[in-house]
Protein backbone atom coordinates (compact mmCIF):
# COMPACT_ATOMS: atom_id res chain seq x y z
CA UNK A 1 0.00 0.00 0.00
CA UNK A 2 1.31 3.75 -1.36
CA UNK A 3 0.69 6.23 0.84
CA UNK A 4 -0.03 8.88 -1.87
CA UNK A 5 -1.30 7.24 -4.60
CA UNK A 6 -4.53 10.03 -5.52
CA UNK A 7 -2.42 12.32 -7.34
CA UNK A 8 -1.13 9.72 -9.58
CA UNK A 9 -2.51 8.02 -12.50
CA UNK A 10 0.44 5.26 -12.77
CA UNK A 11 1.73 3.18 -10.72
CA UNK A 12 5.82 3.63 -10.00
CA UNK A 13 8.11 1.95 -12.40
CA UNK A 14 9.35 -0.85 -10.88
CA UNK A 15 13.16 -0.59 -10.68
CA UNK A 16 11.69 3.22 -9.74
CA UNK A 17 10.21 1.89 -6.77
CA UNK A 18 13.39 -0.21 -6.03
CA UNK A 19 15.46 2.72 -5.74
CA UNK A 20 12.72 5.18 -3.66
CA UNK A 21 11.72 1.95 -1.29
CA UNK A 22 13.86 2.05 2.28
CA UNK A 23 12.28 -0.26 4.13
CA UNK A 24 14.90 -3.10 3.14
CA UNK A 25 16.64 -0.06 5.03
CA UNK A 26 14.54 1.50 8.11
CA UNK A 27 12.93 -2.05 8.93
CA UNK A 28 15.94 -1.57 11.65
CA UNK A 29 13.22 1.46 13.36
CA UNK A 30 10.47 -0.75 13.47
CA UNK A 31 10.02 -0.82 17.07
CA UNK A 32 10.37 3.50 16.99
CA UNK A 33 7.64 3.96 14.71
CA UNK A 34 5.39 1.74 16.39
CA UNK A 35 6.65 3.78 19.79
CA UNK A 36 6.19 7.10 18.19
CA UNK A 37 2.73 6.21 16.97
CA UNK A 38 1.44 5.33 20.40
CA UNK A 39 2.37 8.49 21.68
CA UNK A 40 1.03 10.39 18.54
CA UNK A 41 -2.29 8.79 19.17
CA UNK A 42 -2.35 9.57 22.42
CA UNK A 43 -1.64 13.35 21.36
CA UNK A 44 -4.40 13.25 18.91
CA UNK A 45 -6.60 11.77 20.85
CA UNK A 46 -6.22 14.39 23.84
CA UNK A 47 -6.84 16.83 21.29
CA UNK A 48 -10.05 15.47 20.31
CA UNK A 49 -9.52 13.75 17.27
CA UNK A 50 -9.77 10.08 18.48
CA UNK A 51 -12.34 9.04 21.27
CA UNK A 52 -11.28 6.97 23.73
CA UNK A 53 -12.11 4.14 22.74
CA UNK A 54 -10.51 4.64 19.28
CA UNK A 55 -6.96 5.16 20.95
CA UNK A 56 -7.61 2.45 23.14
CA UNK A 57 -8.05 0.23 20.01
CA UNK A 58 -5.44 1.68 17.98
CA UNK A 59 -2.70 0.92 21.20
CA UNK A 60 -3.51 -2.33 21.60
CA UNK A 61 -3.04 -3.30 17.87
CA UNK A 62 -0.01 -1.05 17.74
CA UNK A 63 1.23 -3.17 21.10
CA UNK A 64 0.96 -6.32 19.72
CA UNK A 65 2.45 -5.39 16.24
CA UNK A 66 5.30 -3.98 18.52
CA UNK A 67 5.54 -7.83 20.00
CA UNK A 68 5.67 -9.53 16.81
CA UNK A 69 8.46 -7.18 15.77
CA UNK A 70 10.26 -7.55 18.45
CA UNK A 71 9.88 -11.44 19.04
CA UNK A 72 10.34 -11.15 15.03
CA UNK A 73 12.85 -8.21 13.79
CA UNK A 74 13.29 -9.64 10.13
CA UNK A 75 9.29 -9.24 9.50
CA UNK A 76 8.91 -6.45 8.14
CA UNK A 77 11.63 -7.34 5.23
CA UNK A 78 9.39 -9.90 3.47
CA UNK A 79 7.13 -7.17 2.57
CA UNK A 80 7.39 -4.72 -0.39
CA UNK A 81 6.03 -1.51 1.20
CA UNK A 82 7.76 1.79 0.63
CA UNK A 83 9.16 2.13 4.14
CA UNK A 84 8.73 1.31 7.88
CA UNK A 85 6.03 4.13 8.04
CA UNK A 86 3.91 2.74 5.06
CA UNK A 87 4.34 -1.07 6.61
CA UNK A 88 3.20 -0.08 10.17
CA UNK A 89 -0.08 1.69 8.83
CA UNK A 90 -0.43 -1.02 6.35
CA UNK A 91 -0.65 -3.49 9.08
CA UNK A 92 -2.89 -1.44 11.24
CA UNK A 93 -5.63 -1.22 8.71
CA UNK A 94 -5.36 -4.75 8.40
CA UNK A 95 -6.00 -4.78 12.50
CA UNK A 96 -8.51 -2.08 13.04
CA UNK A 97 -9.81 -1.48 9.61
CA UNK A 98 -10.42 2.46 8.52
CA UNK A 99 -9.67 3.20 12.59
CA UNK A 100 -6.40 2.57 11.37
CA UNK A 101 -6.31 6.18 8.46
CA UNK A 102 -6.68 8.04 11.07
CA UNK A 103 -3.91 8.24 12.99
CA UNK A 104 -1.62 9.72 11.04
CA UNK A 105 -3.85 12.65 11.23
CA UNK A 106 -1.83 16.03 11.68
CA UNK A 107 1.11 13.72 11.06
CA UNK A 108 4.10 14.06 8.43
CA UNK A 109 6.49 11.21 7.24
CA UNK A 110 8.81 13.96 7.91
CA UNK A 111 8.25 14.36 11.80
CA UNK A 112 7.56 10.81 11.73
CA UNK A 113 10.99 10.26 10.92
CA UNK A 114 12.98 12.69 12.70
CA UNK A 115 11.28 11.37 15.59
CA UNK A 116 11.97 7.41 14.81
CA UNK A 117 15.37 8.51 14.09
CA UNK A 118 15.70 10.44 17.24
CA UNK A 119 14.34 7.19 19.14
CA UNK A 120 17.17 4.66 17.04
CA UNK A 121 20.29 6.89 17.71
CA UNK A 122 19.21 7.17 21.24
CA UNK A 123 18.93 3.96 22.14
CA UNK A 124 22.35 3.19 20.27
CA UNK A 125 24.18 5.56 21.99
CA UNK A 126 23.11 4.07 25.16
CA UNK A 127 24.43 0.59 24.21
CA UNK A 128 27.65 1.74 23.07
CA UNK A 129 27.72 3.59 26.31
CA UNK A 130 27.40 0.20 27.89
CA UNK A 131 30.18 -1.37 25.72
CA UNK A 132 32.36 1.20 26.28
CA UNK A 133 32.26 0.83 30.33
CA UNK A 134 33.30 -3.03 29.84
CA UNK A 135 36.24 -1.78 27.35
CA UNK A 136 36.80 0.95 30.27
CA UNK A 137 36.36 -2.03 32.88
CA UNK A 138 38.55 -3.97 30.83
CA UNK A 139 41.66 -1.99 30.39
CA UNK A 140 41.69 -0.80 34.40
CA UNK A 141 41.30 -4.41 34.91
CA UNK A 142 44.57 -5.39 32.86
CA UNK A 143 46.39 -2.25 34.63
CA UNK A 144 45.38 -3.91 37.87
CA UNK A 145 47.49 -6.82 36.23
CA UNK A 146 50.34 -4.86 35.23
CA UNK A 147 50.94 -2.31 37.48
CA UNK A 148 54.21 -3.38 38.69
CA UNK A 149 54.94 -4.12 35.10
CA UNK A 150 57.69 -2.01 33.91
CA UNK A 151 58.51 -1.81 30.22
CA UNK A 152 59.65 0.81 27.92
CA UNK A 153 57.83 3.52 26.49
CA UNK A 154 58.24 5.19 23.01
CA UNK A 155 57.95 8.29 21.01
CA UNK A 156 59.00 8.20 17.15
CA UNK A 157 58.36 4.70 18.17
CA UNK A 158 61.74 5.03 19.73
CA UNK A 159 62.40 3.38 22.95
CA UNK A 160 62.31 6.60 24.89
CA UNK A 161 61.70 6.12 29.03
CA UNK A 162 60.59 3.14 30.88
CA UNK A 163 57.18 2.97 31.84
CA UNK A 164 54.86 0.84 33.72
CA UNK A 165 52.51 -1.47 31.37
CA UNK A 166 49.52 -0.31 33.58
CA UNK A 167 50.43 3.64 32.69
CA UNK A 168 50.07 2.50 28.75
CA UNK A 169 46.50 0.70 29.79
CA UNK A 170 45.20 3.78 31.34
CA UNK A 171 46.04 5.71 28.76
CA UNK A 172 43.36 4.15 26.56
CA UNK A 173 40.74 4.38 29.40
CA UNK A 174 41.37 7.70 28.93
CA UNK A 175 40.46 8.15 26.17
CA UNK A 176 38.05 6.03 25.52
CA UNK A 177 36.52 7.64 28.96
CA UNK A 178 36.34 10.82 26.98
CA UNK A 179 34.47 8.71 24.39
CA UNK A 180 31.97 7.98 26.65
CA UNK A 181 31.38 11.58 27.52
CA UNK A 182 30.92 12.83 23.89
CA UNK A 183 28.55 10.14 23.25
CA UNK A 184 26.90 11.53 26.62
CA UNK A 185 27.13 15.16 25.17
CA UNK A 186 25.54 14.38 21.77
CA UNK A 187 23.03 12.57 23.43
CA UNK A 188 21.62 15.57 25.43
CA UNK A 189 20.82 16.99 21.37
CA UNK A 190 19.33 14.04 19.94
CA UNK A 191 16.54 13.49 22.83
CA UNK A 192 14.47 16.22 21.78
CA UNK A 193 11.20 15.39 20.40
CA UNK A 194 10.19 16.59 16.51
CA UNK A 195 6.42 15.46 16.23
CA UNK A 196 4.19 18.44 16.22
CA UNK A 197 6.19 19.29 13.25
CA UNK A 198 4.28 18.14 10.42
CA UNK A 199 5.75 17.86 6.73
CA UNK A 200 7.71 21.41 7.63
CA UNK A 201 4.87 23.75 9.05
CA UNK A 202 4.34 22.76 12.13
CA UNK A 203 0.63 20.59 12.60
CA UNK A 204 -2.83 22.72 12.67
CA UNK A 205 -4.17 20.30 15.44
CA UNK A 206 -3.60 21.58 19.00
CA UNK A 207 -1.70 18.61 20.27
CA UNK A 208 0.72 19.10 23.00
CA UNK A 209 4.50 18.77 22.56
CA UNK A 210 5.65 18.86 25.93
CA UNK A 211 3.49 16.52 26.95
CA UNK A 212 4.53 14.08 23.43
CA UNK A 213 8.24 14.65 24.42
CA UNK A 214 7.85 13.46 27.81
CA UNK A 215 5.61 10.32 26.45
CA UNK A 216 8.63 9.46 24.47
CA UNK A 217 11.29 10.34 27.20
CA UNK A 218 12.43 13.44 25.39
CA UNK A 219 14.01 16.08 27.04
CA UNK A 220 11.70 19.19 25.43
CA UNK A 221 10.24 19.46 22.02
CA UNK A 222 12.13 20.86 18.80
CA UNK A 223 11.99 24.66 18.63
CA UNK A 224 11.55 24.61 14.89
CA UNK A 225 9.71 22.60 12.67
CA UNK A 226 11.89 23.75 9.35
CA UNK A 227 15.22 22.45 11.77
CA UNK A 228 13.41 19.40 13.09
CA UNK A 229 12.10 18.05 9.60
CA UNK A 230 15.38 18.58 8.14
CA UNK A 231 18.25 18.79 10.79
CA UNK A 232 20.09 15.63 10.79
CA UNK A 233 23.40 17.10 12.34
CA UNK A 234 22.33 14.94 15.36
CA UNK A 235 22.97 11.40 13.55
CA UNK A 236 26.18 13.28 11.97
CA UNK A 237 27.48 14.42 15.75
CA UNK A 238 26.64 10.52 17.09
CA UNK A 239 28.78 9.80 13.60
CA UNK A 240 31.65 12.04 14.61
CA UNK A 241 31.84 10.35 18.01
CA UNK A 242 31.66 6.72 16.55
CA UNK A 243 34.92 7.92 14.44
CA UNK A 244 36.90 9.26 17.21
CA UNK A 245 36.13 6.59 19.47
CA UNK A 246 36.93 4.38 16.48
CA UNK A 247 40.12 6.35 16.15
CA UNK A 248 41.34 5.41 19.85
CA UNK A 249 40.63 1.93 19.25
CA UNK A 250 42.44 2.02 16.15
CA UNK A 251 45.65 3.43 17.98
CA UNK A 252 45.28 1.01 20.74
CA UNK A 253 44.98 -2.32 18.28
CA UNK A 254 48.20 -0.93 16.77
CA UNK A 255 49.96 -0.83 19.57
CA UNK A 256 48.92 -4.08 20.50
CA UNK A 257 49.84 -5.51 17.32
CA UNK A 258 53.48 -4.05 17.74
CA UNK A 259 53.69 -5.11 20.78
CA UNK A 260 52.52 -8.56 19.61
CA UNK A 261 55.04 -8.90 16.91
CA UNK A 262 58.21 -10.96 17.77
CA UNK A 263 60.38 -7.69 17.60
CA UNK A 264 58.94 -6.67 20.70
CA UNK A 265 57.57 -10.09 22.12
CA UNK A 266 56.01 -8.12 25.13
CA UNK A 267 52.12 -9.44 25.15
CA UNK A 268 51.04 -12.61 23.21
CA UNK A 269 47.50 -12.66 22.38
CA UNK A 270 44.87 -15.31 23.62
CA UNK A 271 44.28 -18.11 20.34
CA UNK A 272 40.82 -17.66 20.62
CA UNK A 273 41.79 -14.09 19.30
CA UNK A 274 44.11 -14.80 16.56
CA UNK A 275 44.24 -17.30 13.55
CA UNK A 276 46.40 -18.83 11.43
CA UNK A 277 47.92 -18.93 7.98
CA UNK A 278 46.91 -21.35 5.36
CA UNK A 279 50.65 -21.38 4.13
CA UNK A 280 52.91 -20.61 6.90
CA UNK A 281 52.21 -23.24 9.74
CA UNK A 282 54.26 -21.19 12.20
CA UNK A 283 52.07 -18.19 12.40
CA UNK A 284 49.95 -16.74 15.17
CA UNK A 285 48.22 -13.64 13.49
CA UNK A 286 46.61 -10.72 15.58
CA UNK A 287 43.52 -10.48 13.38
CA UNK A 288 40.98 -9.16 16.14
CA UNK A 289 43.16 -6.52 16.60
CA UNK A 290 44.38 -5.46 12.54
CA UNK A 291 39.96 -5.50 12.15
CA UNK A 292 39.51 -2.89 15.08
CA UNK A 293 41.94 -1.13 13.11
CA UNK A 294 40.43 -1.59 9.60
CA UNK A 295 36.95 -1.21 10.45
CA UNK A 296 38.07 2.64 11.34
CA UNK A 297 38.19 3.27 7.98
CA UNK A 298 35.16 2.26 7.12
CA UNK A 299 33.34 3.94 10.65
CA UNK A 300 34.80 7.05 9.59
CA UNK A 301 33.51 6.39 6.01
CA UNK A 302 30.01 6.80 7.34
CA UNK A 303 30.71 10.09 8.95
CA UNK A 304 32.04 11.55 5.83
CA UNK A 305 28.91 9.81 3.49
CA UNK A 306 26.37 11.90 6.18
CA UNK A 307 28.16 14.57 5.77
CA UNK A 308 28.22 15.13 1.98
CA UNK A 309 24.45 13.75 1.82
CA UNK A 310 23.30 16.69 3.87
CA UNK A 311 25.67 19.54 2.47
CA UNK A 312 23.93 21.90 0.06
CA UNK A 313 20.20 20.58 0.99
CA UNK A 314 17.58 23.30 0.89
CA UNK A 315 15.49 23.38 3.58
CA UNK A 316 13.27 21.55 4.55
CA UNK A 317 12.75 17.66 4.08
CA UNK A 318 14.43 16.44 1.15
CA UNK A 319 14.62 12.48 0.51
CA UNK A 320 18.19 12.80 0.02
CA UNK A 321 17.68 12.27 3.85
CA UNK A 322 16.32 8.93 3.53
CA UNK A 323 20.28 8.10 3.30
CA UNK A 324 20.86 9.36 6.87
CA UNK A 325 20.32 5.83 8.22
CA UNK A 326 22.55 3.21 6.23
CA UNK A 327 26.06 5.05 7.83
CA UNK A 328 24.41 5.04 10.73
CA UNK A 329 23.28 1.63 11.59
CA UNK A 330 26.58 -0.03 10.03
CA UNK A 331 28.97 2.86 11.53
CA UNK A 332 27.20 1.64 15.22
CA UNK A 333 27.30 -2.44 14.21
CA UNK A 334 30.60 -1.87 13.60
CA UNK A 335 31.24 0.26 16.92
CA UNK A 336 29.71 -2.24 18.45
CA UNK A 337 31.77 -5.43 17.17
CA UNK A 338 35.11 -3.59 17.49
CA UNK A 339 34.01 -2.71 21.33
CA UNK A 340 33.06 -6.01 21.91
CA UNK A 341 36.02 -7.81 20.80
CA UNK A 342 38.19 -5.30 22.35
CA UNK A 343 37.31 -6.68 26.06
CA UNK A 344 38.01 -10.50 24.85
CA UNK A 345 41.33 -9.12 23.32
CA UNK A 346 42.33 -7.30 26.48
CA UNK A 347 40.91 -10.19 29.12
CA UNK A 348 43.09 -12.57 27.44
CA UNK A 349 45.95 -10.41 26.94
CA UNK A 350 49.05 -12.29 28.66
CA UNK A 351 51.51 -9.56 29.04
CA UNK A 352 54.90 -10.94 29.31
CA UNK A 353 56.81 -9.22 32.21
CA UNK A 354 60.63 -10.72 31.22
CA UNK A 355 60.29 -9.27 27.59
CA UNK A 356 58.39 -6.12 28.80
CA UNK A 357 61.18 -5.26 31.66
CA UNK A 358 64.39 -6.32 28.85
CA UNK A 359 62.89 -3.68 26.42
CA UNK A 360 62.84 -0.87 29.11
CA UNK A 361 66.58 -1.80 29.73
CA UNK A 362 67.96 -2.56 26.41
CA UNK A 363 67.09 0.93 24.75
CA UNK A 364 69.23 3.23 26.66
CA UNK A 365 65.74 4.27 27.96
CA UNK A 366 67.41 5.54 31.27
CA UNK A 367 69.58 8.46 29.70
CA UNK A 368 66.92 10.97 30.81
CA UNK A 369 67.66 9.81 34.41
CA UNK A 370 71.55 10.15 34.15
CA UNK A 371 71.52 13.35 32.50
CA UNK A 372 69.00 14.22 35.83
CA UNK A 373 71.71 12.68 38.15
CA UNK A 374 74.21 15.63 36.57
CA UNK A 375 71.93 18.29 37.08
CA UNK A 376 71.56 17.44 40.73
CA UNK A 377 75.39 17.73 40.53
CA UNK A 378 75.21 21.26 39.84
CA UNK A 379 75.03 20.71 35.84
CA UNK A 380 73.38 22.85 33.72
CA UNK A 381 71.01 20.45 31.95
CA UNK A 382 71.69 21.49 28.26
CA UNK A 383 75.46 20.63 28.95
CA UNK A 384 73.79 17.39 31.49
CA UNK A 385 72.20 15.96 27.92
CA UNK A 386 75.02 16.42 25.93
CA UNK A 387 77.77 14.76 28.02
CA UNK A 388 75.26 11.86 28.71
CA UNK A 389 74.90 12.02 24.29
CA UNK A 390 78.18 11.38 24.37
CA UNK A 391 77.69 8.42 27.12
CA UNK A 392 75.52 6.93 24.64
CA UNK A 393 77.71 7.01 21.41
CA UNK A 394 80.35 5.13 23.86
CA UNK A 395 78.62 3.02 25.34
CA UNK A 396 77.10 2.47 21.78
CA UNK A 397 80.41 1.66 20.64
CA UNK A 398 81.50 -0.49 23.60
CA UNK A 399 78.26 -2.82 22.87
CA UNK A 400 77.09 -1.98 26.45
CA UNK A 401 74.06 -0.66 28.63
CA UNK A 402 74.87 2.81 30.57
CA UNK A 403 75.04 0.54 33.53
CA UNK A 404 77.48 -1.47 32.31
CA UNK A 405 80.18 1.36 31.75
CA UNK A 406 82.67 1.21 34.34
CA UNK A 407 82.92 4.82 36.19
CA UNK A 408 86.32 5.14 34.77
CA UNK A 409 84.78 5.05 31.23
CA UNK A 410 82.34 7.56 32.26
CA UNK A 411 84.83 9.81 33.96
CA UNK A 412 86.73 9.97 30.62
CA UNK A 413 83.79 11.94 29.08
CA UNK A 414 83.22 13.79 32.41
CA UNK A 415 85.03 13.65 35.44
CA UNK A 416 82.27 14.95 37.70
CA UNK A 417 80.37 11.59 37.51
CA UNK A 418 81.03 10.05 41.16
CA UNK A 419 79.95 6.09 41.98
CA UNK A 420 76.22 7.24 42.96
CA UNK A 421 75.34 7.58 39.38
CA UNK A 422 74.83 3.68 38.99
CA UNK A 423 71.68 4.21 41.50
CA UNK A 424 70.18 6.90 39.09
CA UNK A 425 70.40 4.12 35.86
CA UNK A 426 68.27 1.71 37.73
CA UNK A 427 64.80 1.05 36.64
CA UNK A 428 63.18 1.68 39.70
CA UNK A 429 64.76 4.78 40.47
CA UNK A 430 63.16 6.32 37.38
CA UNK A 431 60.10 4.94 37.90
CA UNK A 432 60.15 5.92 41.85
CA UNK A 433 61.26 9.62 40.39
CA UNK A 434 57.97 9.89 38.44
CA UNK A 435 55.47 9.86 41.37
CA UNK A 436 53.94 12.79 40.07
CA UNK A 437 50.27 13.08 39.71
CA UNK A 438 49.79 11.63 36.00
CA UNK A 439 52.66 10.57 35.90
CA UNK A 440 54.55 6.41 36.02
CA UNK A 441 55.24 6.16 39.48
CA UNK A 442 54.20 2.70 41.08
CA UNK A 443 52.13 4.64 43.94
CA UNK A 444 50.63 7.15 40.95
CA UNK A 445 49.72 5.00 39.07
CA UNK A 446 47.64 2.35 42.05
CA UNK A 447 46.19 5.66 42.77
CA UNK A 448 45.17 6.52 39.22
CA UNK A 449 43.80 3.07 38.93
CA UNK A 450 41.74 3.41 41.89
CA UNK A 451 40.58 7.23 40.55
CA UNK A 452 39.68 5.27 37.24
CA UNK A 453 37.57 2.37 39.26
CA UNK A 454 35.79 5.25 40.65
CA UNK A 455 34.79 7.58 37.88
CA UNK A 456 33.22 4.00 36.26
CA UNK A 457 30.99 3.21 38.56
CA UNK A 458 30.23 6.69 39.69
N1 LIG B 1 11.62 6.89 4.10
C1 LIG B 1 11.67 8.29 4.32
C2 LIG B 1 13.00 8.70 4.98
O1 LIG B 1 13.64 7.86 5.52
C3 LIG B 1 10.55 8.72 5.16
C4 LIG B 1 10.16 10.14 4.96
C5 LIG B 1 9.54 10.33 3.63
N2 LIG B 1 8.97 11.62 3.54
C6 LIG B 1 8.59 12.12 2.37
N3 LIG B 1 8.07 13.28 2.37
N4 LIG B 1 8.77 11.44 1.26
O2 LIG B 1 13.40 9.83 4.94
Amino acid sequence: MALWGGRFETKPDELFKEFNDSLPVDAALGLQDIQGSIAWAKAIHRAGVLSAEELAKLTTALSALQAEIASSPALPLSDKDEDIHSWVERRLIEAVGDLGKKLHTGRSRNDQVATDFRLYVRAEIDARLAELGEARRALIDLAERTKTVVTSGYTHLQRAQPILFAHWALAYQEMLERDAARFRDARTRVNVSPLGSGALAGTTYQVDREQIARDLGFGAPTRNSLDATSDRDFVLETLSANSIAAIHLSRLAEDLILFASQEFATVEMHDSVSSGSSLMPQKKNPDACELIRGKCGRIFGSFATLAMTVKGLPLAYNKDLQEDKEPLIDSMRQLSMCLRVLVRVLDTLKVREDRARQSALDGYANATELADYLVARGIPFRDAHDIVGKLVRLAIARNKRLEDLTLGEMQEVDRRIEGAVFDSLKLETGLSRREIAGGTGLRAVALAIQSARGRLKG
